[in-house]
C-alpha cells in the first residue's frame, strides 16, 4: 500500500515535472511565468503594455483565466481539469481569436498566436495543461501569505508580540478570492504581514469566529493583539496600497 502510494506521488510529481519541461521549451518563449496582478494592471491600464512589453498572456494569466471561464470552476475538479485541458489542446494546435478568454484590453496587445501542430506531441500537451491547471494554486502557496490556527496564534501573538490578522471569509466569496491573488500575494504584503502579524483565515461558512466575533460580512479583516483585544474590524476588499495603510493604522493601535 504504502509502496503504491509512493509510486503515485512519484509519477504525480515526475508528470508536473514534465509539465514545466514542455512548457519551457515550448511556451515560455512566448508566454513569460508568473507576473503580479499590480505589475500586470499597471503595465496594461497605465502603459498600454510599454511598460513590460509582453509578447502573450503570462502563464499565470492563463491559469487563472482558462479555469475561471471554462465550464464550472465549482464542479467535479476531474471533469473541469479535463475541459481545460481540452480547450488548451484546441487552442494550441488551432489558435483562434474568437476563442480566446483572456480580457480584451490584455489580448490587444498580442499578435494572433501560431499554430503548434505537428511540433508538440499528445502527452505533452496533457502535461502542459495539468501545470498550467496547477500554476495559479501553487504560486498562492508559494508566494502568498501563510495561516495558521487561531489557538496557535494567539499563542504566537503573546510570545511574539504580534497581531492577529484574522481574515474573514467564504470559500465561494468572489472578492476573497480576488483578493487573495491580487494582493495577499504581494511581496511587500506578505514581508509586512511576516514581520508583525500572525494571519488566520477563518470560513464563517464552515466555522464560527472566535471570542464571540460576528461578521457576516466577507472579506472582513479583523485585527486582535496578544491580550485578545479587537484593534480594529475592518470589512471589504482591498487594493495593495489601501490595505498596507490598513496594516499600518493596525500597528498604530497596538500596546
Ligand atoms: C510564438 C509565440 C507563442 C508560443 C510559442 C505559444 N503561444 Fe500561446 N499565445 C500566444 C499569443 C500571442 C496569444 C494571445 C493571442 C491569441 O490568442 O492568439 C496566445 C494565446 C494562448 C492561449 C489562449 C488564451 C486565451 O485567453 O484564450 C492559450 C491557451 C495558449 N496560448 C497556450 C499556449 C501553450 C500551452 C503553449 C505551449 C505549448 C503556447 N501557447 C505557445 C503566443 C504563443
Amino acid at each position: 500500500m504504502r509502496i503504491a502510494l509512493a509510486m503515485l506521488i512519484y509519477l504525480n510529481a515526475l508528470f508536473a515535472m514534465e509539465g514545466k519541461e514542455v512548457y519551457e521549451k515550448k511556451c515560455a518563449s512566448c508566454h513569460p511565468g508568473y507576473i503580479s496582478m499590480s505589475k500586470l494592471k499597471e503595465n496594461f491600464q497605465d502603459y498600454n503594455n510599454t511598460l513590460l512589453k509582453l509578447t502573450a498572456p503570462t502563464l499565470n494569466q492563463l491559469s487563472y483565466r482558462l479555469k475561471k471561464s471554462i465550464g464550472d470552476p465549482k464542479g467535479d475538479n476531474e471533469i473541469h481539469r479535463m475541459e481545460v485541458a481540452a480547450f488548451i489542446s484546441e487552442y494550441v494546435l488551432h489558435p483562434d481569436r474568437q476563442k480566446s478568454l483572456c480580457l480584451d484590453e490584455v489580448m490587444q496587445s498580442f499578435q494572433t498566436m501560431p499554430s503548434l501542430e505537428g511540433k508538440i506531441s499528445e502527452e505533452e500537451l496533457e502535461a502542459v495543461s495539468t501545470y498550467i491547471y496547477d500554476f495559479d494554486e501553487k504560486v498562492l502557496a508559494e508566494k502568498g501569505v501563510h495561516y495558521e490556527g487561531f489557538e496557535k496564534a494567539l499563542q504566537k501573538a503573546k510570545q511574539e508580540d504580534k497581531i492577529i490578522m484574522l481574515k474573514v471569509m467564504t470559500k465561494d466569496c468572489y472578492f476573497c478570492r480576488k483578493m487573495e491573488r491580487e494582493v495577499m500575494i504581494e511581496k511587500e504584503i506578505v514581508e509586512f504581514l511576516e514581520q508583525d502579524f500572525i494571519p488566520v483565515s477563518i470560513d464563517i461558512s464552515t466555522t464560527e469566529l472566535p471570542l464571540g466575533l460576528q461578521t457576516e460580512l466577507t472579506p472582513s479583516f479583523i485585527f486582535i493583539d496578544k491580550n485578545a483585544k479587537v484593534l480594529l474590524n475592518i470589512p471589504g476588499a482591498w487594493n495593495k496600497m489601501d490595505f498596507l495603510d490598513i496594516l499600518r493604522e493596525a500597528k498604530t493601535k497596538q500596546r
